[in-house]
C-alpha cells in the first residue's frame, strides 16, 4: 500500500518535530551543564538522545514505506532558563505539543485508512503518556522542593539515574 502524500507528508514534518525536540533537550542539558546540577544535565542530555531515537524510527518507517525522507531546518532552540522548574516546566510543554502532533497524526493515518501507520502512531502515543507523567511527578517534586538546596539535590542525584534509552552508559556527568 502506498503511503499517502498527505500523511507521507506530515511523517516527514515528525521527523524534524522529533529532531527539534532533541535539540530543545540538548540545549536544556547544555543549561545545566552550567549550574552544579549535574543530575538534570544528564537527565536531559539523555532525553535528547531518546527524541533522536524517535525520529530515526519516524525516518526508518518512511524509508521502509517506501516513500521519500524530506529533511527540513531544525529552529534554534531556547538557551536560558530561571530556574530547573522553568526548565521542567518547559519540558512538559514540550511533551505535550509532541503528543498533540501524534494525535493529529493518528486522525489522518484514521481518516486514510492507514492501519501500518496508526500501528506506528499508537506506540508513540502510549511512549507519549510515560513521557508525560515522568516529566510531571519532577515537576511536582521540584515545586514541593521549592529553593531548598538540599532537597534539589537530593532530586538531582534521582535524575542521574535515570538510564539512556540506549542503555549504553548515557552522559558522562563530568562535573565542575
Ligand atoms: Fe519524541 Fe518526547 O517525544
Amino acid at each position: 500500500m502506498t503511503l499517502n502524500p498527505k500523511l507521507t507528508q506530515l511523517l516527514n514534518e515528525q521527523i524534524n518535530n522529533e529532531m527539534s525536540s532533541s535539540y530543545v533537550y540538548l540545549a536544556m542539558a547544555a543549561w545545566f551543564e552550567q549550574t552544579p546540577y549535574m543530575g538534570f544535565a544528564s537527565w536531559m542530555f539523555n532525553q535528547s538522545r531518546e527524541e533522536t531515537m524517535h525520529a530515526l524510527k519516524f525516518y526508518q518507517y518512511v524509508v521502509d514505506r517506501d516513500a521519500v525522507v524530506v529533511l527540513q531546518p531544525i529552529a534554534q532552540p531556547k538557551a536560558t532558563f530561571e530556574s530547573p522548574i522553568d526548565v521542567f516546566e518547559h519540558s512538559l510543554k514540550q511533551e505535550q505539543l509532541v503528543t498533540q502532533q501524534i494525535n493529529d497524526l493518528y486522525d489522518v493515518a484514521e481518516q486514510v485508512k492507514d492501519h501500518s501507520s496508526k500501528n506506528l502512531l499508537l506506540w508513540f502515543l502510549n511512549e507519549q503518556i510515560e513521557e508525560e507523567k515522568t516529566v510531571r511527578d519532577m515537576l511536582d517534586r521540584l515545586r514541593l522542593a521549592g529553593t531548598d538546596p538540599a532537597s534539589l539535590l537530593v532530586l538531582d542525584r534521582e535524575a542521574a539515574q535515570r538510564q539512556s534509552p540506549t542503555g549504553s552508559g548515557g552522559h558522562g556527568g563530568h562535573g565542575k
